[in-house]
C-alpha cells in the first residue's frame, strides 16, 4: 500500500476551497495544496477574504492555512511529489459549436491535463475527477495522459452551496469509481472522518453518471412541485399544504418539495442539460424529452413569475420603484450563477422600472445594489422576494408598507412570508400556488 502524503487540487472555487479546507483539517498527516490559475482568487484565500461565503468556512481555513493547507499559483508546488490530484475546476455548459448550451465544456479540465502532461512526475499520480464531468471523461483523460504514470478515479462532489461545510463533514455518501486498488487509497483519506459504510465503490462510469443523475433528480423534484403550484393557482389549493401532505409519505420524503421561482445555481441546470445531451447523443429521444420537460418547466415557472408581476401591476412599471430582495440563487451563499434573479431583473429593467436591489451576500456584476435595507422601501410600489434569506422574514413590513407608494405590491417568489398577515397589513400579496 502506497502511503499518501501529499494531495493537490486544481481549482480554488466553491468546491476546491471548502473541500480541501475540511480534508486538511480531518487529515492532519497529509499536506493539501490548492492550485489555481487565477492569482486574484488565490490571493483572496491567502488573505482570508474568501471568494466563497459559507458558514464556518473561516474556522476550517484558520485551523489549516499555512499548516497543512496551501493556496498557490505555482504548479511545481502543487505537483511536486504529489500522490493524489483532484480536478475541481469549473465545467460550465458549452457555449459554442456542437452541443452548445447543453453539453459540458471540459476545456478547463483539458488545460489541467496539459499542465500534468508537461510536468515530470516522479511517481504514480492518482488523478481524481471531483468536477462534474460528462460521461466517459475518464477515457479522455487516459487518452490524453497515456504516456504518464497516472490512474483516473471518479469522486463526484455532492456538497450543496449554503451548507457546504456541514455536507463535507457529514456526507450522505462518498462515491469512488475506478480501479479498486487506487480507489481504496483515496478512501483512506475519507476514512479519517467518514464512516466506512458511507463510502461506495463503483465502476468509473457509474460514478460519473451518478452525479449527473442526482442533480437531475433534484431538478425534477423542483419542477414537479412547481408544476403543481400552477394547478393550485387555478383551483385555490395551497401548494405548501400539498408539499406537507405529499412529503409526509416516507417513500417520497419532504426535502426539495418547496415551490419557488425556479431552481438556479451553477449545477442543476447544466447537469440536467448534460443528461439531456447524453440521451440525445445516444439517440434516446423519448428519454431526452422526458428530462427536457423538467428543464422547460423551470423556464416556464420563472416566466410565469415575472408575468405575474407585470400583469398584476397593469403592465405599467415604467418609473415605478421596485425593491428586489435577494439575488443569490438560494440563501446562505454568495453565488448568483444562473439565479432566477438574473432573468427577472433583466425583464423588469426592460419594463423601465427603477430597481433597488439588496442581498446580504450576493453581488451581480455591473449592477448597483443597496448595502443595507435602510431607506429601500421609501416610495416603492412593489417588493419582489427572490431568495429565501431569513433576514427577509424579519423585516418590519408594517413600517415598509407605510413608506411605500399605494397600492403596495409584494411578490413572494419563495413563499417566504405569511400571505394572510401581509394582506392584513394592506399589501397586494402574491405567492406561488397559494390563495
Ligand atoms: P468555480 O468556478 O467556483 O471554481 C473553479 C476554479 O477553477 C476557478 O477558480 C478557476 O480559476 C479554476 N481553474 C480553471 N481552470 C484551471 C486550471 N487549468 N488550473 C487551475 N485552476 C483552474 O467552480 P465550482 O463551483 O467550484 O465547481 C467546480 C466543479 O465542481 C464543477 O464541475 C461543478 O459542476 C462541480 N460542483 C460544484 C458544486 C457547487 O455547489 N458549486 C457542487 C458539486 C460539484
Amino acid at each position: 500500500h502506497m502511503q499518501i502524503n501529499k494531495v493537490c487540487c486544481f481549482g480554488a472555487g466553491y468546491v476546491g476551497g471548502p473541500t480541501m479546507a475540511v480534508m486538511a483539517s480531518k487529515c492532519p498527516k497529509q499536506t493539501f495544496v490548492v492550485y489555481d490559475i487565477n492569482e486574484l482568487q488565490i490571493n483572496k484565500w491567502n488573505n482570508k477574504q474568501y471568494p466563497v461565503y459559507e458558514k464556518n468556512l473561516d474556522e476550517y481555513i484558520n485551523q489549516t492555512l499555512d499548516n497543512n493547507l496551501i493556496f498557490t499559483c505555482d504548479i511545481d508546488i502543487a505537483l511536486k511529489d504529489c500522490d493524489i490530484a483532484f480536478l475541481a475546476v469549473n465545467t460550465p455548459s458549452k457555449k459554442y459549436g456542437l452541443g452548445a448550451e447543453s453539453s459540458l465544456d471540459i476545456s478547463y479540465i483539458d488545460s489541467c491535463l496539459q499542465e500534468i502532461k508537461k510536468y515530470p512526475l516522479t511517481k504514480k499520480l492518482i488523478l481524481v475527477e471531483k468536477s462534474t464531468v460528462p460521461i466517459k471523461t475518464c477515457d479522455y483523460i487516459n487518452a490524453v495522459l497515456k504516456d504518464k504514470n497516472i490512474c483516473v478515479l471518479s469522486n463526484p462532489e455532492f456538497l450543496a452551496e449554503g451548507t457546504a461545510i456541514q455536507d463535507l463533514l457529514n456526507p450522505d455518501r462518498v462515491i469512488i469509481g475506478g480501479t479498486i486498488e487506487y480507489a481504496q487509497q483515496l478512501a483512506s483519506l475519507y476514512q479519517q472522518w467518514v464512516p466506512k459504510e458511507k463510502i461506495i465503490f463503483t465502476n468509473i462510469y457509474s460514478a460519473e453518471l451518478s452525479k449527473i443523475v442526482a442533480n437531475s433528480f433534484l431538478a425534477q423534484r423542483v419542477s414537479s412541485i412547481n408544476s403543481i403550484s400552477i394547478i393550485c393557482d387555478k383551483i385555490g389549493a395551497d401548494v405548501n399544504e400539498i408539499s406537507q401532505c405529499v412529503g409526509s409519505d416516507s417513500r417520497i420524503g419532504n426535502k426539495f418539495l418547496k415551490t419557488s421561482v425556479g431552481f438556479g445555481g451553477s449545477c442543476l441546470k447544466k447537469d440536467l442539460l448534460c443528461l439531456i445531451y447524453l440521451c440525445e447523443s445516444l439517440q434516446l429521444d423519448e428519454v431526452a424529452q422526458y428530462w427536457r420537460q423538467v428543464y422547460l418547466l423551470n423556464e416556464f415557472q420563472k416566466q410565469r413569475f415575472y408575468n405575474l408581476i407585470i400583469t398584476s401591476m397593469f403592465n405599467s412599471l415604467r418609473n415605478k420603484i421596485i425593491v428586489i430582495l435577494g439575488v443569490t440563487f438560494k440563501a446562505n451563499t454568495n453565488d448568483t450563477r444562473e439565479s432566477a434573479s438574473l432573468m427577472i431583473i433583466q425583464k423588469l429593467q426592460e419594463e423601465q422600472a427603477i430597481l433597488r436591489i439588496y442581498d446580504p451576500q450576493g453581488k451581480i456584476d455591473k449592477l448597483e445594489q443597496y448595502q443595507s435595507l435602510d431607506g429601500i422601501f421609501q416610495g416603492a410600489s412593489a417588493i419582489v422576494i427572490l431568495t429565501e434569506w431569513e433576514e427577509f422574514t424579519k423585516i418590519d413590513y408594517a413600517q415598509a408598507y407605510n413608506q411605500m407608494a399605494k397600492p403596495s405590491y409584494c411578490f413572494d417568489g419563495r413563499n417566504l412570508l405569511q400571505g394572510d398577515i401581509m394582506k392584513s397589513l394592506g399589501f397586494l400579496y402574491y405567492g406561488l400556488g397559494r390563495i
